[in-house]
């Protein structure tokens, strides 16, 4: 449990509880009775659950655990995932419900009911057809959060082709990686995005990353921006309207098995190679569709959600497109940042569209915050009901802040923990059920089982703490790594293999009622804006660069984005000429991991330093780092190889930052 901040020990005392109010409870969609239900029979529980969709087919085995830890869900169930979250809807007389209230970042918007997605996405489904895409295809999508990125994903899985949505502020290199390991067909871009009021362009930037993709047939270009010098590569290079537009709005959804793989999504891990996150289509719509149901307590045809998540996260597939959508959703969907044109963007939103339901991540939640409660006071926020956070632990402080200026003191707040691995909600409060308690996710959702435990995988009582383990199979979970079983056993299943438990990599805590708090990741990943990111990732990349010989990466804690990269440096040959190179060489290499990675992956800070601190077998020691980051008494050195380095260190710090 080296890796956790000492300061969130202090959190542990939060006594603060708030239940729901009777004439919420009396109208939520989760029960209390749900848990010991579940517990009965989770099987049966799940089954309950999946009836919520629309099957072709029905299952004839809910779950096949017998090749863990591989799981099947809904065996030998066939549904089409697209069908259940757009044409069902219309089928049943809900055509004219808006599904998508999309706002421009310029101030353009766009409503689209169901009716309209039905003949989008059959109109692209039949466009991805003509180019030659069949089931099990890869599609690699980047895009702003514009609705064709929406329209893009449900194509695929319309027709069964895997989609990899790739986060826009990735790197070409980073794209690149991605769509070699996916060997991805199609990539679906722009010609550039809106960020802050400008115009920034996008297709360059994928034509650098494609130069030599060899899997990459035909690239999908949706016009957004306008400009007239988009590059172009002929016979690889089509318009997106010129295909789509001629295309057919019927198509016929085609029913695929339970376990028909749905996408690819990359993720951090240890190392510094992302993990092709692969899910499949029953049980993760599933999932997806429930978690949604009771944990936002949505009601169709009467709430207005808002997840302010981008797709190229996991909680913009299972929370913008497939939970969402699947439950017949009216829903907002911002393209631009939270302080275009002006502070108060998203509470104008909010105001504008009656939004009831909002969910968005800590870091943001801190950063209104910082700018002051006066800007949410000047606007009517009194439609939303429920309040939802996820990506990192929420500190106490910020949450009441949350309930009180965001929700009047009048919305649950619920604090969701889940992962990418997970593909849905695990641990969250249900309102209308739980007595919320600032800053802990509290307890596993209905159907869900996780458990704090020690080392040797036994649970730790109230009050003790441990890591996190997932010990029984639920059914949204991840279906391996892209092309890597060995890796997908041993970076989940190895850990506590003796008694078949998944392993989250976070470190967590019982409190005195036995709630789950998080605590934060247990290995070498980091949690910056709530985006994962491994140290081993920006350390490769800072070696990279010519002028580096060793770096070592540590998180450090930040007051607005949960933890910010502070990286060592040792610089190659005449060190003290680099050194007077100064900060402009510390600049370069801030910018060289930010077009390596991407502007997230950009470290806050680097310092220049002489050695680095290493136990006798030459592991990095990346705590007595991070006393120094944080500007704490480093702690214990005895486990160094020269117990002096420290004081090297910390005498000659040549650092810079854009603070
Ligand atoms: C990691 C997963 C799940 C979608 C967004 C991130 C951290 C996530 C919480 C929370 C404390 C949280 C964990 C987890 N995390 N939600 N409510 N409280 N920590 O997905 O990129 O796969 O990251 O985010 O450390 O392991 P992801």
């Amino acid at each position: 449990m080296t890796e956790q901040s000492p300061a969130l020990d202090n959190l542990l005392t939060e006594s603060r509880t708030f239940p729901p109010s009777e004439a919420f409870a009396a109208k939520a969609n989760a029960t209390a009775d749900s848990y010991a239900e579940a517990n009965e029979d989770r099987e049966a529980f799940w089954a309950r659950q999946a009836e919520r969709l629309h099957w072709d087919t029905k299952w004839s085995q809910v779950l096949d655990w017998s090749d863990a830890p591989f799981a099947k869900w809904f065996v030998g169930g066939k549904l089409n995932v697209a069908y259940n979250c757009v044409d069902r809807h219309v089928e049943a007389g809900h055509g004219d419900q808006v599904a998508i209230h999309w706002v421009g970042e310029p101030g353009d918007t766009r409503d689209i009911t169901y009716a309209e997605l039905q003949r989008e996405v059959s109109r692209a489904a039949n466009g991805l057809i003509s180019l030659g895409v069949t089931a099990r295809d890869r599609v690699a999508i980047q895009l702003q959060m514009i609705p064709e990125a929406i329209i893009a994903m449900l194509a695929c899985a319309r027709i069964g082709a895997m989609h990899s949505v790739v986060f826009g502020g990735f790197s070409p290199s980073a794209l690149r990686q991605r769509v070699d390991d996916a060997q991805a067909k199609i990539v679906i871009t722009s010609d550039g995005q809106y960020r802050r009021g400008k115009a920034a362009p996008m297709k360059a930037n994928v034509d650098e990353a494609l130069a030599g993709a060899e899997s990459v047939e035909k690239v999908l270009v949706v016009r957004r921006t306008g400009e007239d010098d988009v590059p172009w590569n002929n016979g690889r290079d089509l318009w997106w309207h010129e295909l789509v537009e001629a295309q057919s709005d019927q198509h016929t959804p085609e029913a695929f098995d339970s376990e028909h793989p749905l996408y690819i999504l990359y993720t951090s891990g240890t190392t510094g190679k992302p993990k092709g996150i692969l899910h499949t289509s029953g049980g993760y719509l599933t999932q997806a569709a429930y978690t949604h149901h009771a944990v936002f307590d949505h009601k169709p045809g009467e709430d207005v959600y808002w997840c302010t998540a981008d797709i190229g996260w996991v909680t913009g597939h299972s929370y913008i497109v497939y939970g969402p959508l699947a439950n017949r959703v009216t829903q907002v969907v911002y393209e631009g940042t939270p302080n275009t044109p002006h502070e108060g963007r998203h509470w104008e939103i909010i105001q504008t569209y009656k939004v009831s339901l909002y969910y968005t991540a800590p870091t943001l939640i801190r950063t209104f915050m910082k700018w002051g409660a006066d800007i949410p006071a000047k606007y009517d926020l009194s439609s939303l009901r429920v309040l939802g956070s996820v990506g990192e632990p929420i500190n106490p402080e910020a949450w009441m802040w949350y309930r009180e200026h965001i929700g009047g003191n009048r919305c649950p707040i619920v604090d969701t923990w889940w992962q990418t691995e997970t593909g849905s909600i695990m641990i969250s409060p249900l309102p209308g059920v739980t007595h919320t308690k600032p800053g802990s996710a509290q307890r596993p959702l209905p159907g869900i089982s996780a458990k704090v435990v020690d080392d040797a995988g036994n649970e730790v009582g109230k009050g003790g703490g441990g890591y996190l383990v997932l010990d029984k199979p639920w059914p949204g979970m991840l279906r391996g790594i892209w092309g890597d079983d060995e890796r997908y056993r041993e970076t989940y299943w190895s850990r506590f293999s003796e008694q078949g438990y998944y392993f989250a990599g976070d470190g967590a805590k019982y409190d005195a009622d036995g709630d789950v708090w998080l605590l934060g990741r247990v290995d070498d990943v980091m949690n910056v804006s709530g985006h994962r990111i491994s140290t081993t990732e920006v350390e490769s990349a800072l070696v990279s660069h010519p002028t580096v010989a060793e770096a070592a990466v540590v998180g450090a804690t930040d007051p607005t984005t949960g933890q910010g990269i502070v990286a060592f440096v040792i610089l190659r040959g005449d060190v003290a000429e680099d050194q007077a190179r100064g900060d402009a060489a510390i600049q370069e290499l801030r910018n060289h991991v930010s077009k390596e990675i991407g502007p997230i992956a950009k470290p806050r800070q680097i310092m220049v330093v002489p050695e680095l601190p290493k136990t006798r077998s030459g592991k990095i020691m990346r705590r007595l780092l991070r006393d120094v980051a944080e500007n704490r008494e480093i702690g214990d050195v005895t486990t160094l190889a020269d117990s002096s380095v420290m004081d090297l260190i910390s005498s000659g710090l040549k650092s810079g930052s854009d603070e």
